[in-house]
């Protein structure tokens, strides 16, 4: 829930966000630069700035269901 608070902050601002759980494993290095305790771990990174949208990454839309599929509205 904080992560999709801090994106839609940024999208608010006009920057762009990418929130990836995969390098955690290896977030030794990350963790040696920030100085985080011992007692602390990485759960989540996000990349935050402007995105290349002449990047064929950039253009990928990935597919969402209906709102009818995942939610009912009464009483609206
Ligand atoms: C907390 C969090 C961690 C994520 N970690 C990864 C990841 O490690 N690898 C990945 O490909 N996508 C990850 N995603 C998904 C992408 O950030 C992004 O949502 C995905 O590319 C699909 O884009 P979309 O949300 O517009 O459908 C993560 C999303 C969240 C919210």
């Amino acid at each position: 829930m904080y992560i999709q608070t801090l994106m839609l902050a940024a999208k608010g601002l006009g920057l762009d966000t990418c929130p990836q759980a995969a390098w955690v494993p290896y977030q030794e290095p990350v963790i040696r630069h920030l100085g985080i305790p011992d007692n602390e771990s990485l759960v989540s990174g996000m990349s935050l700035g402007w995105a290349d949208h002449a990047k064929i990454e950039s253009t990928l839309v990935s597919e969402r269901e209906k709102i009818s599929e995942v939610a009912r509205f009464e009483g609206f």
